[in-house]
């Protein structure tokens, strides 16, 4: 499939198959393919927790606008982005700065630049720091959403949930924002898929030319 096909094939599909499961192989591909995503000075601050237990689940759903595609899908992705991953002695920050220097692409001696250059991007305001998190982990999630298409997976995004109850309920680490549910599955072929929906034209988003 190249990458037209997957952008038109992706939909948001609103009924899984609940009898077919994925397994967590295909799960692991998954996630290992859209983590190729670009990311700010490749921090990659996103991370995922995978609900799968017929409770977990039921138990995020009360938390998600009862959205019956939680319980249907095999799998659920609550997606994070991490506000701080960009801040020195945070464990991606360092990761990061250690295959960098591993690889050749920065010395040692550039840990204080290459910190200093962080902060100015991303830890000038909370805005910073959110804008930051949430881009980078957008376009994981898209990514996710790809590769699901790519694996013969659907899936659906949701904002429709409870930001703070499902920070409650699932243990969310203090520093992250839950961008994103993503169940992902099969879709239910008894049901039938609403037509693709309209988009704008280039001509509405690009503003100006200058
Ligand atoms: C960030 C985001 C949040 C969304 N939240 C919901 C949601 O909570 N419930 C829902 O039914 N659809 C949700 N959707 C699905 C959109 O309605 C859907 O992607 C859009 O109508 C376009 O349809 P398509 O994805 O099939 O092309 C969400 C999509 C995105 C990208």
């Amino acid at each position: 499939m190249d990458v037209k096909e997957a952008l038109r094939a992706r939909r948001a599909v609103n009924f899984f198959d609940p009898g077919r499961p994925v397994s967590r192989e295909t799960l692991d591909r998954l996630v290992e393919l859209a983590a190729l995503a670009p990311s700010g000075f490749n921090l990659q601050p996103w991370s995922l927790i995978l609900v799968t237990s017929p409770e977990r689940k039921a138990a995020l759903r009360k938390l998600a606008w009862d959205q019956p595609k939680i319980t249907d899908a095999p799998a659920v992705f609550i997606v994070l982005a991490d506000r701080e991953a960009w801040r020195e002695g945070h464990p991606g920050f360092e990761r990061n700065f250690k295959e960098m220097a591993a690889s050749g692409a920065m010395g040692e001696d550039r840990r204080g630049w290459f910190a200093n250059a962080c902060k100015s991007l991303y830890g000038q305001s909370i805005e910073h720091s959110q804008a930051f998190a949430c881009k980078n982990a957008g376009f994981f999630a898209m990514s996710l959403m790809l590769a699901a298409t790519e694996l013969g997976l659907d899936s659906h995004p949701m904002d429709g949930f409870d930001q703070d109850g499902v920070r409650r309920e699932f243990a969310v680490p203090e520093s992250c924002w839950a961008i994103l549910l993503l169940a992902v599955g099969y879709f239910d072929r008894t049901k039938t898929l609403a037509p693709p929906k309209w988009r704008k034209t280039a001509g509405e988003i690009v503003l100006r030319e200058e």
